[in-house]
């Protein structure tokens, strides 16, 4: 599945990195999780927690691990049926996260509908990389709250894949407040805070531990793919 600013391209190197600072046992906590293309590629024998603000897709991880079916075919009627459709259930919450994301325009929120190109399924290439990711969470526990509202257990790794600072906000969330996360980071006392961000923005203070060289999501005037540089920081 598609996600706005979702760390699919780079999700092997950064979990791989992630990966070797855990060991069995330990908890881990994706506490901006989107589209879990993260906590999905952690490692099984550690405790894995998945949270997101924005219900949506912590919704359809945890109905799926409750065998929540998703639809291999979206057409134009269904998209525009799903997101006019009440929430009153679980699975209507859960629905709306796929459809609206998953099925539509590069990942935005009810972007637009996706159409494939040709020989191309784009509600089935979403429910396929969906389905995957889900079966590889089976036991992560799914929380939808603001990340300052999370009791970070003592001795977790937390990794961070905050709204990169300058970029498009996400409207469903509210707007979000660098400073006040760079704060609460330098509380979280007997936590490591690992936190996403383009190497540019690491804020004074705070050390790089890993970087990758990639390209940008969001195409510039020219039409181009600018290069950058992606960076976990801590505050040490
Ligand atoms: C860069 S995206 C995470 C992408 C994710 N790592 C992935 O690969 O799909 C940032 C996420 O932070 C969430 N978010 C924004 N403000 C938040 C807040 N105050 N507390 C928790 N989550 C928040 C957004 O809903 C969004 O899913």
């Amino acid at each position: 599945m598609q996600y706005f600013c979702g760390k699919q391209r780079i999700a092997k190197p950064l979990s791989e990195f992630l990966n070797m600072q855990l060991v069995p046992g330990q908890v881990f906590i994706d506490l901006f999780c989107g589209s879990c293309n993260v906590v999905s590629n952690i490692r099984s024998d550690v405790k894995r927690y998945a949270n997101d603000k924005n219900k949506y897709l912590p919704v359809l991880f945890e109905r799926i691990q409750h065998g929540m079916k998703l639809p291999k075919d979206v057409p134009e009627e269904m998209y525009y049926m799903v997101k006019d459709m009440p929430e009153d259930t679980l699975e209507q919450i859960a629905t709306k996260g796929f459809v609206g994301f998953g099925c539509s325009f590069a990942g935005k929120w009810w972007g637009g509908y996706a159409r494939g190109g040709e020989g191309r399924n784009y509600a089935e290439n979403a429910y396929n990389s969906t389905m995957k990711k889900a079966a590889k969470m089976q036991d992560v526990a799914f929380f939808c709250m603001d990340y300052s509202d999370f009791i970070c257990p003592e001795g977790s790794l937390v990794y961070c894949d905050i709204p990169y600072n300058g970029t498009t906000q996400y409207s469903a969330v509210g707007d979000f407040d660098h400073e006040k996360f760079y704060d609460w980071a330098q509380q979280q006392n007997g936590c490591r805070i690992l936190t996403s961000e383009y190497k540019y923005n690491v804020p004074d203070g705070a050390t790089i531990v890993w970087e990758h060289n990639s390209k940008k999501d969001i195409r510039n005037k020219d039409g181009e793919k600018e290069s950058t540089t992606e960076v976990l920081f801590e505050f040490v």
